[in-house]
């Protein structure tokens, strides 16, 4: 789709910012984005697409240097991007578009803490989260002092986190805290339970944590079922502290808890307000909300509207990590975020994994006409991770619109999807191999296993790493029919058993999955996101798309509960399904 003229700017003079008295000054917001279809690279990249010849079996064959020269570090990860659709020529019209459309420019305006977020008019400064004690030069933006505000705040959730740790905090009744639930959805849950999944090893003897997240009142059972009221610390997660299913939650979890200790500890009426305070405690940007709620302010940790609901893991909504993994767990986790910031922000453009990961998404989306992309863990603790990255990649991208309010002009938002492996095997990766959508994947994989265990004489981690590299092997190379009839095939079956090849996939490993390569991938993909939001002109921090169906929700519960009135004025399909659900419902 054309765009005026005049909405396209010269992307670098849009996001300029200075040091000021050691101070980065605020720059100005960027006013719209330019239309990478109107670039040269894109049409090149049209040109390239078409004339694009040969077979990864062939680029290989040809170039002995093809995978060192896609093999790049990023910090602790090492990214091997060889078994991608790409010659080198790509990767340059790719780095060309990223400077035709001013990616570098509006990285560098985010992390300033330019106002990108244009529809909510606000900086997006995840990244300042993760700078380290004294950073130099201090961060400023819109009169605060970043660095002073995140690092007070850190220091108080880890003095909180280090009392229940020691024990020095205890329940009401005096008992050390055993459980913290913590009740959020959406950013206030899945970064929080994928971490302390993938980091479960480090957890405090004793000290373990659950996770509350949905509505369906079996979520709040299941929950608490087991767990004893006198030890257990519930942490509400809220960005906004007006999330219908976290209140509902809280509230729930407030009664069983009130309810258990009257039942196990005798308590009093004129003890319930101790006890909320003893058992409950507070993540929001919304402290009034908090207050409300009946939580001690002393008992709350705030954020800021700068922090995006997914990209809030390393904020304050990680007190339930801090607090059952430690704070030196969560320092570690925050100081890998920081080696991928900086890597993002300062590695030369050839050489820069976020940008080359977030140009190739854009060369699968937009050229190869991939729709969806699979994110395949080698790592049982990473089983979470696809399902955090399906929030943080399409909240973000999911959108039609770009941040000047005008149409995008091409493809947006692929469908993230994973799961851990080998299970994926047994599962789709048929799909992967043999069927005839383009469907790029990330394997990640740990050189050491936090578990060596040997089966016989075979050590199960190899076993387990020779899956990973064979499934990318036999993605990339295939099987032609002749090597299908070299082992006897015949007719029919040498097609049934024949793989094509040419499935790109991007092998990322690291030593070990520890806290700070797990801030590193998260970062990765953080930016990666952020590369294809900005060639795409779409604003990747606001997430409008969910309003409607919130809103629907509040406005259907009378006729849901009965209102003959309401339910009649529903659409005849709307209405059919409540008057089903009402004419089942046992209880
Ligand atoms: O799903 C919409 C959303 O606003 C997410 O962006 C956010 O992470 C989630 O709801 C939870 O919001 P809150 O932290 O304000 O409860």
């Amino acid at each position: 789709m054309p765009v005026a003229d005049s909405y396209i700017l010269a992307p670098c003079t849009c996001f300029a910012s200075t040091v000021f008295n050691g101070h980065m000054t605020t720059p100005d917001a960027p006013t719209a984005p330019v239309d990478p279809t109107t670039t040269e690279a894109w049409a090149a990249l049209e040109a390239h697409d078409l004339e694009l010849e040969g077979s990864l079996r062939e680029w290989f064959a040809e170039d002995p240097e093809r995978a060192a020269r896609f093999t790049h570090g990023a910090a602790d990860l090492h990214v091997d991007l060889s078994k991608n659709l790409i010659t080198p020529e790509t990767l340059e019209l790719l780095l060309q578009l990223s400077r035709e459309v001013g990616v570098e420019e509006r990285r560098d305006a985010m992390f300033a803490g330019a106002h990108i977020n244009t529809t909510e008019d606000r900086a997006v400064l995840h990244t300042a989260l993760r700078r380290p004690a004294g950073a130099s030069p201090a961060l400023t933006v819109d009169g605060q002092d970043i660095d002073a505000d995140v690092r007070g705040t850190l220091e108080r959730v880890y003095a909180f986190a280090r009392k229940v740790r020691s024990g020095e905090w205890t329940g009401v009744t005096g008992k050390r805290i055993e459980t913290v639930v913590n009740i959020g959805i959406g950013g206030s849950d899945l970064g929080p339970v994928m971490v302390y999944e993938a980091l479960k090893p480090h957890a405090q003897e004793g000290l373990e944590a659950r996770f509350l997240s949905n509505i369906d009142p079996t979520d709040a059972y299941e929950t608490t079922r087991g767990l004893d009221p006198e030890t257990t610390l519930v942490i509400i997660a809220s960005k906004t502290f007006t999330t219908l299913e976290t209140l509902t939650n809280a509230r729930l979890v407030r009664s069983w808890l009130l309810d258990g200790l009257r039942e196990s500890a005798g308590l009093r009426a004129e003890q319930e307000q101790e006890a909320v305070a003893k058992h409950f405690v507070a993540v929001s940007t919304a402290l009034d909300k908090v207050a409300e709620f009946g939580i001690d302010p002393e008992n709350a940790f705030g954020f800021w509207d700068w922090v995006g609901g997914r990209y809030s893991v390393d904020s304050a909504i990680g007190t339930v990590l801090a607090t059952v993994l430690g704070p030196e767990v969560f320092e570690e986790l925050l100081a890998g975020f920081h080696a991928m910031d900086e890597h993002f922000a300062t590695a030369p453009a050839e050489q820069n994994v976020p940008l080359l990961m977030g140009l190739l998404n854009i060369w699968n989306v937009n050229f190869l006409e991939a729709e969806t992309h699979a994110v395949l863990p080698y790592s049982q603790y990473l089983h979470r991770f696809p399902a955090y990255l399906q929030q943080l990649t399409m909240e973000s991208n999911g959108k039609a619109v770009r941040w000047d309010g005008s149409l995008a002009t091409t493809e947006t938002g692929e469908v993230f999807w994973g799961e851990p492996g080998t299970n994926g095997q047994h599962a789709f990766y048929q799909l992967i191999h043999q069927g005839n959508r383009v469907i790029p994947a990330d394997f990640i994989a740990f050189a050491t296993p936090d578990h060596a265990l040997a089966d016989g004489e075979q050590d199960v981690h190899e076993l387990f790493l020779a899956n990973f590299f064979a499934q990318t092997k036999a993605l990339a190379f295939g099987k032609t029919a002749e090597e299908v009839r070299a082992e006897g095939t015949e007719g029919a079956l040498v097609a049934a058993r024949e793989f094509s090849g040419d499935r790109p996939t991007t092998s990322i490993m690291a030593p070990k999955l520890t806290p700070s390569v797990l801030g590193q991938l998260i970062a990765l993909y953080e930016h990666i996101t952020f590369v294809q939001g900005t060639v795409w002109g779409i604003n990747s921090f606001d997430q409008w798309g969910v309003e409607l169906g919130k809103q629907l929700a509040k406005e259907l519960a009378g006729a849901v509960a009965g209102d003959e009135e309401k339910i009649a004025a529903e659409d005849a399909s709307t209405e059919g399904l409540i008057r089903y659900y009402r004419a089942h419902r046992e209880g």
